[in-house]
């Protein structure tokens, strides 16, 4: 179902941080975090919003003159789970790291989170690596990566 995709704005945290805390068990953003990236000039946070309400976020990290984005986090709420929502901020987080001047976005998902690892999958990501005990639990991370080709900052 069809959702809209836009920068997250202060009145969004209530909303992003309850959604962080029903779909992740460890390692959540907390309000002061979400806060932190409304408006930065590092970051880009994005949420999807159908009718007023916001249903899912996606965080990308920047580094000063480094070519390599990061996707930090990606979350969509249970109730709107496969209706597409990850797929479009997905796709949306990409558009707006090529117009931040960055071509490549990374990053490192659960091994065993087989659904964000199919939609990685699914759109272009492939694995570059892996990294031990790299989540609060001791799980280790895959990291993927996506050549997104040139840039589209004017
Ligand atoms: C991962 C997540 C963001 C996907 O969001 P979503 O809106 O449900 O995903 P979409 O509907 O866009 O589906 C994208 C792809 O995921 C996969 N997928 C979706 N539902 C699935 C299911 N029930 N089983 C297996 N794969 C599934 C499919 O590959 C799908 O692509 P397709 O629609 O072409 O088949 C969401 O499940 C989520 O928030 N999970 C908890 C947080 C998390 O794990 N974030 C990633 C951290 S790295």
């Amino acid at each position: 179902m069809h959702a809209d995709i836009r920068p997250a704005r202060a009145s969004d945290i209530d909303t992003l941080v309850s959604i962080e805390n029903s779909v992740f068990e460890s390692d959540r953003l907390n309000r002061r975090a979400f806060r932190n990236h409304i408006g930065s000039g590092t970051t880009s946070l994005l949420v999807a919003e159908r009718d007023g309400v916001v249903l899912g976020y996606a965080l990308v990290f920047y580094r000063r003159g480094v070519k390599i984005a990061r996707l930090y986090s990606i979350a969509v709420a249970s109730s709107e789970a496969s209706a597409g929502i990850g797929r479009g901020l997905l796709a949306a987080a990409e558009a707006t790291v090529r117009a931040n001047g960055r071509s490549i976005l990374r990053l490192e998902v659960r091994e065993d989170n087989l659904r964000a690892l199919e939609l990685y999958k699914r759109a272009g990501y492939r694995p570059i690596g892996r990294r031990e005990n790299y989540y609060e639990d001791g799980a280790p991370a895959l990291r993927l990566e996506k050549d997104l080709g040139g840039s589209t900052e004017q």
